[in-house]
Parts: structure tokens; C-alpha cells; sequence
């Protein structure tokens, strides 16, 4: 039974930084990763916040300020270009806290850890857009409150956003395609095995095999930026059910 094209109706993507690696900007977890040169527990933790929030704020300013000098590269583009065309429910669920699903026009987006362009009161809880250093004195722009600002960013041990809306989408996804995810980090680790209950197709398109990769039905290993328009453009629209896993170099 072939599955083309246009009998997927249903898609959820998950990506991580594997996927705006060739942007330029870190991944956690490669060689020189950002976690080679910061502790988790020092950065990522609201106990780390509340120890020592100067280093914090530097650690996601320094991060937020690089944005300005990447910008998306061909596999964020070739997904944006997909959603647009695809007449089906398409969710792209991303862990990255950078910009550049959405500067490619990616719309149904999930940032499931929060995003480096926005700040939370901890006085009123207001979300704020920001492109600019959050400090210890900057001042909420809705209550006016001095150092109560924080990035929006989950940090470990805290709850992802849009949980409910991912698993929603993940219970009827008839295709779920991880990219640039070494898959270390749950609840997002655990994604196509939800998919897989569902009775989805499940792909990994990743630099080198992750930790969940036995688990996938189709693999493929390269560079996003090859990889995902390659997969997209073309493979999605011959994809049949496969009879069995296969691997590809
Ligand atoms: N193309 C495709 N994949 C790539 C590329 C590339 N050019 N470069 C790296 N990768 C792959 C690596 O092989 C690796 O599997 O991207 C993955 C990056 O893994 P991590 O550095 O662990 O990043 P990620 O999976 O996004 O981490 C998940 O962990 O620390 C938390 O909150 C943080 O969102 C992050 C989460």
C-alpha cells in the first residue's frame, strides 16, 4: 500500500539545535557544545536563577545577541515551504529557543523551551518581546516592577509549553519526523514513541545516529540542510509504507 503524498494528513515535526547548527549557532551536546562550556546546573536552573541570576542573564544574553547575526538556513526554509503547500495538519514542535523557525515563516510552531526574544515577570507573570539584555534592574513594562524579569525559557525540572496541544497532535499524526535531536531530554525524547501508538511512520534525519534512533522506522544521516529539503520536496511525496525499517548512510 503506497501512502503518497496526498494521503498523509496528519504531520508533527520535532526539531532540535542539530537543526540550526549550520546557521551557526551551538548545539548542547556536540563537541564544544554550549554545555562543554556551562553547567547546566549554573544557567538552565531556576535554583541556578535564584543563586546567581547576573550569570544567567549573561549566559541567555550572550545567546539572544547572536541572533542577530544568523539566519535560517535551508532546512528551517524547506519546512516552512512544506507547511505552506501542505493542505493537511502540520505542527512543528521545536526545542530550540532561537528565531529562525520563524523567521523562515514557519506558522503552526510550537517553542516548546521557551524562546531567547521574549522576557516573564515573576511579580505579574507577563510575557514580554524582547531583542535587547535583561539585567537584574530591568524594569517589567507591565507593572513597572524592577528585577523581576527572566528569560522565558523552561529551564530543567520545569514544565514544557504546549504540552497539551503536542500530545494532541501527536495522538492523530499519520507521519512524525525528528530532525537535529539527539533525543537526551524527555518529555521531547519521548515524542515518536507517541506517534508510534498512533500507528505513525516514524523518521530521523540527524547528523549521526541519536539516542532514540533503534527506535525509528526510517533513518536517514547527514546535514539538516540536505536532508530536510531532500525529504520534503521529495520523499514525503513518494512515501509508501514501508514493510520494513530502513537505514540509510
Ligand atoms: N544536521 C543535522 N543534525 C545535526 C547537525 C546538522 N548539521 N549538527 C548536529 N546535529 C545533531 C547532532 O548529531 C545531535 O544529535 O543535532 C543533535 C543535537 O543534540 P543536542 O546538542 O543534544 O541538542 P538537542 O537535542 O536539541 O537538546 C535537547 O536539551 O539541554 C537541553 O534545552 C536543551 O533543547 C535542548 C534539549
Amino acid at each position: 500500500m503506497t501512502m503518497g503524498f496526498s494521503r498523509i494528513r496528519s504531520i508533527v515535526v520535532l526539531t532540535g539545535a542539530g537543526i540550526s547548527a549550520e546557521s551557526g549557532l551551538s548545539t548542547f551536546r556536540l563537541k564544544d557544545g554550549l554545555w562543554d562550556n556551562h553547567s547546566v546546573e549554573d544557567v538552565a536552573t531556576p535554583e541556578a536563577f535564584l543563586r546567581n541570576p547576573a550569570l544567567v542573564h549573561e549566559f541567555y544574553n550572550a545567546r539572544r545577541q547572536q541572533l542577530s547575526s544568523v539566519v535560517p538556513n535551508a532546512a528551517h526554509e524547506a519546512l516552512a515551504k512544506f507547511e505552506r503547500n501542505f493542505s493537511g495538519d502540520f505542527l512543528l514542535v521545536t526545542q530550540n529557543v532561537d528565531d529562525l523557525h520563524d523567521r523562515a515563516g514557519s506558522e503552526n510552531l510550537i517553542h516548546m523551551h521557551g524562546e531567547l526574544l521574549a522576557s516573564r515577570c515573576s511579580n505579574c507573570a507577563a510575557i514580554a518581546r524582547i531583542n535587547h539584555d535583561l539585567t537584574t534592574n530591568s524594569v517589567c513594562s507591565n507593572c513597572q516592577c524592577a528585577g523581576t524579569l527572566r528569560p522565558d525559557i523552561v529551564w530543567f525540572g520545569e514544565i514544557p509549553m504546549g504540552m497539551e496541544q503536542i500530545y494532541t497532535a501527536l495522538a492523530k499524526c499519520e507521519l512524525f519526523v525528528s530532525i537535529g535531536t539527539s533525543g537526551n531530554v524527555y518529555p521531547a525524547a519521548g515524542f515518536f514513541q507517541e506517534a508510534k501508538i498512533a500507528g505513525a511512520l516514524t523518521v530521523e534525519l540527524n547528523l549521526d545516529p541519536s539516542e532514540r534512533a533503534t527506535g525509528f522506522d526510517i533513518r536517514h544521516y547527514g546535514p539538516a540542510t540536505r536532508l530536510v529539503p531532500e525529504f520534503f520536496s521529495t520523499a514525503v511525496r513518494g512515501l509508501s509504507t514501508v514493510d520494513t525499517p530502513c537505514q540509510y548512510p
